[in-house]
């Protein structure tokens, strides 16, 4: 492709790319692979130089150099989700760590609550219009494209070009890096029989023509897997990934009987394989948005029977959940768990499933307890709680009372924990 002179003008390497930040400065990163390998590798580099730079980003995928507590005070991260790049960091307090939902990132970027002086994009090669798509996260990059002094975009042909609210025009880039790279390829998490147990529950639950939101871990996988035989479901969703591609190819997703945006799947950012990173070039049934859109639980509502599926880690006998902390110490992050528990409760026949195996280590602690560990963070609240499943069975706890939740709760715990799990709820006055 010819190549207009405002594209050639704004080309530069990387080593050069890092003249447009500033110590002090806060540098915006898209979700996970949207994150740009070789300017995060630049300024990983060059990080003694600088002093006092944040790494703002939602779940970090790689470790660069700069993930380095001897070097935290010149450049650090700041993860608005935790895995497994940051969360060690996080837990020993050398990377920063913002709790949010993710639907609000965006405004609060808007508000200058999270500084965006510079963003740092994966971006696709530029159409003949002189637009890059942002298809790997829209997320929050598309808010902090509005406020950022400067714009360093990492353009990859390797980059799907998907449409949606994802466009950034070359008027607005700053620099551009070219790298050719294969995009990082994440796969499915193991499922194993616990998983698939819940997932089968999940799955008779889900009638044809339902909108979902598949969440992030094993469980909520382990669903889709079991989706491929239904009807005419719909995407609207946070995470697009392979399981998402899966019930496509299977047929079981249409997108036909949607009623917002009908006929167009819906997500924020991607997470995959090359396959699905081929799959969402130039595809019009797809369409990436920020995540202030796809997430906002008004605008997810609208859509009828809409599905949202996510896990947690812990959680007490009135449906409280624990699903980003093990105690007082960090794991994950809120992501859009809220978000969507929410938007299914706001959706016309819509279900919110949490989804949990009933024990950890071993079968040795029940993750059904009377009261969250000391510490723990709470993700989604008692008031916005639905559907909880075990392996064990199917909780339904919206519109119930205290009592009514503990007895739904202790019957899907696993069967060693009851009687003690019993024991404590009569002591709180529970039973
Ligand atoms: N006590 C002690 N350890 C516990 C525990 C508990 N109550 N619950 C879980 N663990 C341990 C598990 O044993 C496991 O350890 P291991 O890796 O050594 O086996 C680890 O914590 C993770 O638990 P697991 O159930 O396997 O989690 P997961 O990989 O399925 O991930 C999260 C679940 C963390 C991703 C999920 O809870 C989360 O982050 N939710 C919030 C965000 C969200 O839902 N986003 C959705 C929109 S994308």
């Amino acid at each position: 492709m010819h190549l207009p002179a405002s594209y050639l003008q704004k080309r530069t390497s990387a080593t050069d790319a890092m003249r447009h930040v500033r110590n002090g400065d806060s540098i915006i990163v898209p979700t996970g692979v949207g994150e740009p390998p070789t300017l995060l590798s630049a300024l990983s580099e060059q990080r003694r130089n600088f002093q006092d730079v944040k790494v703002a980003q939602i779940l970090a995928v790689r470790k660069y150099g700069y993930f380095d507590p001897e070097t935290a005070d010149h450049v650090r991260h700041v993860a608005l989700f935790l895995g497994p790049a940051s969360r060690a960091g996080a837990q020993a307090g050398w990377v920063d760590f913002i709790p949010n939902y993710f639907s609000e990132i965006p405004q609060q970027i808007e508000r200058g609550q999270i500084p965006a002086d510079v963003v740092f994009s994966m971006a696709s090669p530029m159409d003949a219009h002189g637009y890059f798509s942002l298809s790997l996260g829209a997320d929050y990059t598309m808010a902090a494209l509005a406020k950022a002094r400067a714009v360093v975009l990492e353009v990859n042909p390797n980059v799907p070009f998907a449409y949606g609210n994802c466009l950034v025009h070359i008027s607005q880039v700053t620099a551009l890096v070219e790298s050719d790279e294969p995009v990082f390829e994440v796969g499915l998490p193991s499922i194993g029989p616990v998983q698939e147990a819940i997932g089968k529950q999940v799955a008779d639950l889900i009638d044809d023509g339902s909108t979902l939101q598949i969440g992030y871990g094993g469980i909520p996988d382990a669903v889709v897997m079991q989706l491929t035989h239904k009807h005419d479901l719909g995407i609207h969703t946070e995470m697009i990934g392979d399981g998402i591609l899966t019930l496509l190819e299977s047929g079981a997703v249409t997108n036909r009987r949607k009623n917002y945006l009908p006929g167009k799947m819906v997500a924020t950012f991607a997470l995959g394989s090359a396959k699905l990173y081929r799959f969402m070039e130039r595809n019009p049934a797809l369409e990436m948005h920020p995540a202030d859109f796809t997430n906002d639980p008004m605008l997810a509502g609208q859509n009828d029977n809409l599905v949202a599926i996510n896990a947690t880690l812990q959680i007490d006998l009135l449906g409280q959940c624990g699903s980003e902390s093990l105690g007082s110490v960090p794991f994950s992050g809120t992501g859009g768990q809220a978000d969507f528990v929410r938007a299914a409760n706001r959706s016309r026949g819509g279900k919110a499933f949490i989804v949990l195996p009933s024990t950890a280590k071993n079968d040795s602690i029940s993750r059904i307890v009377p009261v969250l560990s000391p510490g723990t963070h709470v993700s989604t609240s008692k008031n916005d709680i639905n559907y909880v499943v075990t392996e064990y069975g199917v909780a339904q706890l919206r519109g119930k009372s205290a009592s009514q939740r503990a007895r739904e709760l202790i019957g899907i715990a696993h069967p060693a924990f009851r009687a003690e799990l019993t024991a404590q709820a009569k002591q709180m006055n529970l039973l």
